[in-house]
Order: C-alpha cells, then structure tokens, then sequence
C-alpha cells in the first residue's frame, strides 16, 4: 500500500459539531428525535448544507432526498471515494448513531483542504435518507441509490396514517416517480467508508479503541395482523370478545423462545405494535406488530419465519406480510485489513468484529462496491436511546482512522481496492 503523510482531524471541530447537530430536534428527557424527512430532518439537513459549502464541497440532493457533498479532486474517470451514514434518527434517539459517519467525513475533507493536499479522486460526503425505518423498512436512500428499492416500498407506511415515503419526499420536493433518478452504478465508487459507534458494549468492555467490521447482520422483519372484532368494552361479556390482542398475545413470548431455541446469538424483537382502534373503552378489533430477527445465518432467520407462518396459518384471522429480509452481508476483506493497518498506524487497538445494527454500508455492499466501516465504543453499549453517549476522544480517533483509511484506499488503483460481485440483497 503507498504511504501517505496523514495530517491530524480538528477532534474538538468535530465534537462542536456533534454537539450543535445534536440540538436539532432534541427534547430534554427525550433525547433527539430527527425521524426521516420530518420539520427536523429537513432542519437537520438545512444545517448539513451549510457546513458542507462551507468546507468547499459541491452539494446536491437527488432524487431520493440522498445530500451528496463532492470534493472535486479535478482527475476524471477515477472512481470516487465515498464516505457516509444518515442524519436521521429513532424516536427518541441519541446524537451519535449516523450523524458520527456523517460529520467525521465532513471534518476529514476540512483537514484535506487545509493541507492542500489533492486526492486522485473525487471525494463524496453522503447523508442516506431514512436509515431508520421511520416509513418502512429502512435504508431507502441507500437502496435506492443502489437500485435496490422493491416494488411498492415507496407508498407502504410504518403506521395507519402516517405518511408513505411517497408523500414525504413530495413534501421535500421530490417527485417519487422519479427516484429512480437516484440510482448510480456501483462501478462509480472505489469504495465507502461508514464510522459509526459499535452500539454494542464489546470494545468498552474490553478496553479497544477502534472496531474494523468484518460483515453486517441480516435482518428480516414481518408485519403480523391479526383480526378481531371491536365491541364496547364495558358491556361485551369476557365470553362473547373476540379480542385480537388476546389473540396475539402468545406470540409475543413464543417468539423469544423460538429465536433461544435456534441460536444463542440469534434476536427476535417485537418493537411496534398498534391496536385498533386503540381505545380504553373498545376491546381491540385488530392487532398489528412488526417481527424482526436478525442473524449471521439465513437459515437460521428462515426457520423463525416458517415457524411464524405455520402458527399464522393454523389460525383464525391471521397473517404475515414481509417488510424486508436482507441477508449478512460482508465487507471487502481489503478494506477490513485497511482499518486496521490505519488503526495499528494511529497506535490504536483494534479487533475485527461483525457489526449486530443495520447500516447504510449494508446496501452498498449488496449492490457490489466494496465497503469498510469503522467502529468507535458507546458508553455500555447504549443506542437507540437519549442515553447513547460516546466520549470526545472515541469520536476524534474514529475520525482520524477514517481519514487515513480514505488517503489510502484513494491512492489505489481503480479495481485494485477488493471489488464483490453483486449480490442483488
Ligand atoms: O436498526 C438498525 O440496526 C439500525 O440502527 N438502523
Ligand atoms: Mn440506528
Ligand atoms: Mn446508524
């Protein structure tokens, strides 16, 4: 690999930064809530713009509301270099979980331009919309770039009346029939590069600094409905209900069972559920809830899933519809021996480590561009949650083993960098 001088990132310009993003949208007690396309998005990304001229970068936005800063290096038909994550977050969320990725790829190109140093190709700086599934299944920005949208996903909702990615790209000022506008070929990309915290409690636990991910969990995720009939709930005697929360109700332990049965390492979550019409007074008439399963094994994730069918089936007012099922998917074993070479070269500790959360490197992966991320500790593991904390000094060292990551891998040829075959995931 060619040696390059790697100058230092601004650690504390990063932390501001964090820090300022993590405002948009926060409630004390509540933490940050910044869902897909919502007034804070769209305030969030507002603020994203700005700091993304400001470091000199050509920003666009395309047809999946995706917001593309490029670092023009002035070499054409070299590959470009692709850095990013998503500025969304969870209900409710923390001001870490993507906006990490994000900023860290905006401070290296401020130390880039700094330096006067010239890349031998185009850098981009990329904010994926909707990573966290606040319309449907998540990683549509990616997705869609990648060309790995499924058919219907764009007018499906999460919930009854809240609205599609259709409507809130409308909002946003995007024609949905037009997103496949967003789709680039892999081919365009040397590779991408994701920093983001572990959301897992393994390298606070044993005391490393960086996590170079070897592959990204597979997630397969089902909404189950499950019919009743809605009655007064004051003058319907217990034997006359036919309540569909009661109904569902065994599942609700069965499936934990199931998934420790399967494999110790195997999760089964139930995280959404809604009754209609979701009244004190009305004993349910429907129940709907997502199951989700996540596993390195697809058979191990298609073995719940024919379980759940099988026990749908052989009942009355039941069924399962499918969300998503991405499989495992790895990274470019070039890229994984990159960060940790950059680690090792930063004096960092590192290890090689899966990755348990989805990410937007998932889609990019899937679709053939060879793909890397970087991992940095959160205080006990915590995400998804106001409590998701990182310390300043994980933030900056995730950002400077990216930064000498990228210099690397943009020095290598075209091709050179560990190209898969497309997986069509
Ligand atoms: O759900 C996930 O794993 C990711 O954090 N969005
Ligand atoms: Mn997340
Ligand atoms: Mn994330």
């Amino acid at each position: 690999m060619k040696s390059v001088t790697v100058p230092r990132i601004n650690g504390q310009r990063l932390w501001a930064d964090l820090m300022a993003l993590g405002e948009i949208g926060f409630a004390e007690g509540r933490g940050v809530t910044r869902t897909a396309l919502s007034d804070a998005d769209l305030a969030g990304r507002e603020w994203l713009v700005g700091k993304f001229r400001e470091a000199g970068l050509d920003v666009r936005i395309d047809a999946a509301c995706n917001v593309i800063g490029r670092l023009r290096s002035g070499q054409t038909g070299a590959g470009l270099v692709a850095v990013g994550s998503h500025l969304d977050t969870v209900p409710q969320g923390g001001r870490f979980d993507g906006m990490l990725g994000i900023l860290a790829g905006l401070e290296c190109v401020r130390t880039i331009r700094e330096h006067g140093m010239e890349l031998p190709r185009d850098l981009e700086v990329i904010d994926f919309t909707d990573e966290e599934a606040a319309h449907n299944a998540g990683t549509l920005g990616s997705r869609a770039m990648m060309g790995l949208l499924k058919d219907g996903e764009l007018e499906r909702s999460v919930k009854q009346g809240r609205p599609s990615f259709a409507d809130d790209l409308r909002k946003a000022g995007k024609d949905p029939t037009r997103i496949g506008e967003a789709c680039r070929d892999a081919k365009e990309f040397t590779c991408y590069l994701e920093l983001h915290i572990e959301q897992g409690a393994r390298l606070e636990s044993q005391g490393i600094q960086i996590g170079a991910v070897t592959a990204i969990v597979g997630i397969y995720r089902y909404l189950v409905t499950v019919e009743g009939a809605p009655a007064h709930a004051g003058t319907t005697p217990m034997t006359l209900r036919n309540d569909a929360l009661v109904k569902a109700a065994p599942l609700f332990t069965l499936l934990p069972e199931w998934v420790k049965a399967r494999d110790p390492e195997m999760v089964g979550t139930i995280g959404y559920l809604e009754l209609f019409p979701g009244v004190p007074n009305v004993v349910p008439g429907r129940c709907q809830f997502v199951v989700e399963v996540r596993s390195q094994r697809s058979t191990d994730m298609v073995h719940i899933r024919e379980l759940l069918k099988a026990y749908a089936a052989s009942r009355e007012g039941w069924c399962v519809e499918t969300i998503l099922e991405k499989e495992w998917t790895p990274c470019a074993e070039p890229l994984i021996q990159a960060v940790v070479d950059a680690a090792s070269k930063e004096g960092l500790s590192c290890i090689r480590m899966p990755s348990g959360a989805g990410h937007d490197a998932q889609s990019l992966a899937a679709a053939g561009v060879p793909t890397g991320m970087i991992f940095v500790p959160c205080r006990r593991g915590v995400s998804h949650s106001p409590g998701e904390w990182t310390e300043p000094e994980r933030a900056a060292d995730g950002c400077q083993v990216l930064l000498r990551t990228l210099l690397s891998l943009a020095g290598q040829q075209q091709g050179e960098v560990g190209r898969v075959p497309h997986s069509g995931a």
